[in-house]
This record gives C-alpha cells, structure tokens and sequence, in this order.
C-alpha cells in the first residue's frame, strides 16, 4: 500500500471488532450453540450496535454492558436460544474476547516508533480493562478512553473529540482505526486521519467523511505511518 500517513503522533483504536474479535464469544459456547454460533454473534452485535445508536438519538444512555446484555436478550429470544447459565457464561466471555492474532504485535511495534497509543470504544471502562487484561496488551497502551466519559456512543461527534481532548493531540494528527466502516467514516468526518481495517470485506459507506486508507488487517498499519 502506496499510502503514507504524515505527521502522525498518535494511533487510537477501536476496540470491539477492531482490536477484539466479538464472534469469539459465541463460538466458545459451540458445545450448546451448534451450527447457531456465527448467527447468534451477528444478530447479538447488530442489536447492540442498533440500541448504541438509538439510546444516543433518545438522550436514554445506559452503558455499554448494559447495552450488550440487552442485545443478548433480544438475540436469544429471536432466535429461540436458552439453555442453564448461557447467558451469564456468554456475557463473561464478552468481557474477554480473543484479541485478533496481529494485535499484540503491531501495537508493540507503534509503541516502540514512539506514538501514543490508545483505545477509544464504546465499552465500559471496567468491560475494557478486563478485555485488555486478558489479551496481555496493556503495556503497550497510554490511554484506554470509553465512551462513559461524555455519556453517548459513537457515532457521536463528541466522542471522538475527547481522544483528542485526553490525549492532549489535534484530531488531525491522530489516527484512528476501526473495521467498523461507520465508525471509521465518523472519525475521519470529525477530521482525524482514518485507516479503515475492512476485516469483513464490507462494502464502502455512503456516509460523511472518506477513510485515508483501507487494510485488510492491522498488520499491514505500521508500513503506512511516516516515523514521528
Ligand atoms: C467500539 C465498538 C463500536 O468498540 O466496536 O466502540
């Protein structure tokens, strides 16, 4: 990839789908699940992203954990799921899904050209600091920011306004990822720099704002940012 991102200081990520892998969690319950896993993560994250979205238009936040155990409701309800203790042993691995394989990695690598690293993610500070625990990477973070700071999820304008305002950095020196389209299309209408990890093959948005690049896993990012 030809693209080169200048006068970068610091990279925030995304964390759910983008750093952690949310179909991980279902899948560990195959054993009850089946063939029923995939569909259940799908529906499960589709619900909860939808209730982000309209809990942030009504005013009516609650927080992140709440959100995804309303989604799960819903989702096991849809789709006629039960079974003894499913729903708590689902809920507790949501809180420590498996990083993606390239993670530990790459953040590794930005940290040492001396950017500032971050998260910046709708969970919930205690959902984050357990998931980040359990993948082994916080040593290689300076910040983990949620949402619950400014009490609305993205796409809100005021979230990605408080990574620039925590980390102290002009949104149009930092650069974010997401392999959330919507969120990465958000961040770069905003006026941060944007490097849409398009993990799902999904389709470009028809929204504000224009990714400056597009990978197709997070290794490929060290090789597109100038050094500081
Ligand atoms: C997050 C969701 C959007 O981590 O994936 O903010």
């Amino acid at each position: 990839m030809a693209v080169v991102l200048q006068g970068i200081r610091a990279c925030v990520f995304d964390a759910y789908g983008t750093l952690f892998d949310v179909a991980s969690a279902t899948l560990r319950c195959s054993d009850v699940l089946g063939d029923k896993a995939a569909s259940l993560a799908r529906l499960w994250r589709d619900k909860q992203l939808q209730y982000t979205w309209l809990r942030t238009i009504q005013g009516r936040h609650a927080d992140f954990w709440q959100v995804t155990g309303d989604a799960l409701d819903f989702a096991m309800d849809e789709m006629q799921i039960s079974g003894p203790g499913l729903r708590g042993r689902l809920m507790g691995l949501y809180r420590r899904l498996d990083a993606f394989p390239e993670v530990p990695d790459v953040l590794r690598e930005l940290k040492q050209t001396g950017l500032a690293v971050a998260i910046l993610s709708n969970g919930s500070p205690s959902m984050l600091t357990e998931a980040v625990e359990s993948a082994g990477i916080g040593r290689y973070l300076d910040a983990i920011l949620s949402v619950e700071e400014v009490g609305a999820f993205k796409p809100h304008p005021k979230v990605y306004q408080c990574a620039a305002d925590r980390l102290q950095i002009p949104a149009g020196q930092i650069c974010f990822q997401s392999s959330n389209a919507w969120d990465a299309y958000a961040a770069s209408a905003f006026g941060m720099r944007v490097v849409w990890c398009n993990r799902y093959g999904q389709r470009p948005e028809r929204l504000p704002g224009a990714p400056d690049a597009e990978i197709r896993t997070l290794a490929q990012l060290p090789s597109l940012l100038a050094h500081p």
